[in-house]
């Protein structure tokens, strides 16, 4: 039955340029948006830069830029890295758009009209690399875990949110599986927080000078982080007088890393709550990599480029090769050495070679499909669905490949290039059933490599098939 799925990435901050951790969860999303699409769901899928803050303020003085200059430059990169990338969002969002400051006032304005929200003063500590209030007891030698920087000491005026009226509810919705925390160890490690306790959070700043007015206080701008959340429903026009928002609210899945966990999974929802929407109906929490071992980090000179990996493999090899290193949902690490060696296992002598000698004996012994033959279906193309649905991608892609290695292995043992031509009728039947094989690998490989997915289509897809170019070329070849 086909439903509609909204699906969302986190929207990144501008301070820089994109890198594979960006470039991993936005790829996740889109083959989950294009595997709904692909089966017939109605999709919008948003992604999208996070753009005011300290954080990038401070990097476009270090650029020395005007803010709106500088996102402006970093948030095309974005574009261009998604667009390498073969990317099919439905909405770009940026967070200095008019629409998205519209949305943001029409909520704002709930939310204080809803009574949850109070002036005081806050006094204390704010990372701004994390671009949030951090306690005492969070810091390592006087220092933020994460960025390994001293915290800002501040006093100032700020809006607050009662999260404290809303806490039990939200621990509830997550206890009782309505609102969704996958996989279940991130479940408990929410469920952790709560007991931790909880406190209001700013809804305001008094200092940060780039970002949205505070609409009832404008010499407070809109705190960085309940500005960003909104972007989820400020991308599918919230505020707007049309149908588009209640069509595509609540959002099916919210992607992200376990870094920005806590505000979605109870900051949001608690917001939402104050303003009588619906919840999201899912989170995924992916894990978090580090490349060869270490943290990426810009000092360590260990960054990689999503534009690199493109311009080396292709778009669609580095889908693939970003997704099957490590299974989503948990921490890993990404070898730089094992991206060549599985492009050329994987790609260039496992699937290449698979289309380029199957076509190639086909246009030979001029055999064609059967186009009456309907495509495999059987238990295997359903585990791998099934798994791509519930965002097991590295098993899915090991599974596809297993079709692969299987279909080579049945090429090879069947050696039709040994037939003679009074086996005619025998090279037909072997060649036929690969292609089969190879129509049903082309429709499982394509939310993770659309492009190759439909050059394999096209190619198998009439009474005659020809050889073509290599998919994908050895890398010693290139
Ligand atoms: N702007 C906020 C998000 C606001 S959403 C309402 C933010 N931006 S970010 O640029 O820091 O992006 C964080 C996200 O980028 C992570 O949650 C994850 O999706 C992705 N990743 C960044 N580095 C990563 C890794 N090293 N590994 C995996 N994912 C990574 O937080």
């Amino acid at each position: 039955m086909s439903r509609k799925y909204y699906i969302t990435t986190p929207i990144y901050y501008v301070n820089d340029k994109p890198h594979i951790g960006h470039a991993y969860t936005t790829v996740a999303a889109d083959v989950l948006a294009r595997w709904h699409r692909h089966r017939g769901d109605e999709v919008f899928f948003l992604t999208g830069t996070d753009e005011h803050g300290a954080k990038v303020a401070e990097s476009a003085v270090e650029a020395g830029q005007e803010p709106q200059e500088f996102v402006n430059e970093v948030a095309k990169l974005f574009r261009i890295a998604w667009k390498n990338l073969n990317i099919k969002y439905d909405n770009f969002i940026r967070t200095t758009s008019p629409e998205h400051h519209r949305a943001v006032g029409v909520f704002i304005n709930k939310l204080k009209a809803s009574n949850s929200i109070y002036e005081d003063k806050y006094e204390g500590l704010y990372c701004v690399g994390c671009e949030k209030f951090i306690t005492e007891k969070e810091l390592v030698e006087g220092k933020c875990p994460v960025h390994n920087k001293k915290p800002k000491k501040i006093k100032e005026k700020n809006y607050f949110f009662k999260l404290t009226d809303y806490i039990e509810q939200v621990k509830e919705l997550i206890v009782s599986g309505k609102m969704k925390i996958l996989p279940e160890e991130r479940k408990k490690e929410v469920l952790g927080l709560f007991e931790q306790g909880m406190e209001d959070f700013s809804v305001s700043r008094e200092k940060v000078k780039w970002g949205i007015p505070l609409p009832f206080d404008k010499k407070q701008n809109i705190y960085v982080w309940v500005e960003a959340l909104q972007n989820y429903i400020s991308g599918i026009g919230y505020g707007e007088p049309s149908e588009k928002f209640s069509k595509w609210w609540p959002a099916d899945c919210h992607i992200m890393a376990k870094d920005i966990l806590k505000f979605h999974a109870i900051y949001w929802p608690a917001l939402l709550l104050a303003v009588g929407e619906p919840l999201p109906k899912e989170q995924f929490i992916h894990g978090f990599f580090t490349i060869d071992g270490k943290k990426m980090s810009k000092s360590l000179g260990n960054v990689i480029n999503p534009n690199d990996l493109v311009n080396q493999y292709g778009s669609d090899a580095t889908r693939y090769l970003l997704l099957s290193q490590f299974p989503f949902g948990q921490d890993g690490d990404v070898k730089k050495s094992l991206f060549d060696e599985k492009y050329n296992s994987d790609l260039a002598n496992g699937l290449g070679n698979l289309v380029s000698r199957t076509a190639n004996l086909m246009e030979k012994n001029d055999v064609g499909i059967d186009t009456a033959q309907q495509p495999i279906s059987n238990d295997k193309v359903d585990i791998i669905n099934k798994q791509i649905e519930h965002y097991r991608f590295d098993e899915a892609l090991k599974g596809i490949y297993g079709i692969i290695s299987q279909a080579n292995k049945y090429l090879d043992e069947q050696a039709p290039w040994k037939h003679t031509p009074d086996d005619k009728e025998k090279t037909t039947i072997v060649l036929q059933n690969v292609s089969d094989w190879i129509k049903t690998i082309a429709e499982l490989i394509y939310p993770f490599m659309p492009i190759t997915s439909r050059r394999i289509s096209q190619q198998f897809a009439g009474p005659s098939v020809k050889k073509e170019d290599g998919l994908f070329p050895r890398l010693s070849d290139k």
